[in-house]
């Protein structure tokens, strides 16, 4: 019988082409093993900014288009860069979307900053690892990793270049999927 295909929606921070962020989730995708799907989630840019009042039965059409991708998948991938000490402000809107519709609560989900800067992209993780706790997100044990100087790590034709940093990536996907087949 053909096991179950297990569906990971993957997110960037970044909206900048060629993102090293991006290249991070394209480099997982070349990781996975063959049961698994990647969905790369290319609508950040487009979703209005967040306001209560439009937060109603009927939202915008992105805002459903997200909420949509994020209930068919069994997990999700956000990797994202810090800016100016913290989550940038499109990923950031995106989940404020969620907060009153509910598509992470119990969603398993692995969390990753990259930054240029050898030790940046803590500040950017800590507070997006309050605001998934805030919407009950599922962060599995060893599903979250910072990858400082990423440009030394993977480059712009997504090759992997620092060994450790691909067993950590290996290990993310790992302890998501199997999060995942115990949900
Ligand atoms: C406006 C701006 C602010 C930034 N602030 C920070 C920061 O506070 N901490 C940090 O580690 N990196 C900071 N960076 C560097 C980004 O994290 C770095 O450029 C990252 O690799 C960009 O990710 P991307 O290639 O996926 O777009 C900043 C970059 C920009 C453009």
């Amino acid at each position: 019988m053909d096991e179950k295909r297990i569906k990971i929606l993957a997110i960037s921070g970044s909206l900048r082409k060629n993102s090293s962020n991006t290249n991070v989730l394209y480099a997982l995708s070349n990781l996975k093993s063959k049961n698994t799907d990647f969905h790369f989630y290319e609508g950040l840019e487009h979703l209005p900014h967040f306001n209560p009042e439009i937060d109603t039965d009927n939202p915008p059409d992105p805002v459903t288009d997200l909420r949509k991708q994020l209930k068919l998948a069994d997990g999700v991938i956000i990797c994202t860069p810090e800016y100016a000490r913290g989550v940038p402000g499109a990923l950031k809107n995106a989940l404020d979307w969620i907060v009153s519709s509910g598509e992470f609560v119990n969603k398993p989900v692995a969390v990753i900053s990259a930054s240029s800067r050898s030790s940046g992209g803590d500040k950017a993780h800590e507070s997006i690892m309050l605001t998934l706790e805030m919407i009950e997100a599922k962060i599995p044990k060893e599903s979250t990793l910072q990858i400082g100087a990423i440009g030394t790590k993977i480059n712009s034709k997504v090759e992997i270049l620092d060994s450790t940093t691909k067993e950590q990536l290996k290990s993310i996907l790992n302890s998501l999927i199997s999060s995942i087949k115990f949900n």
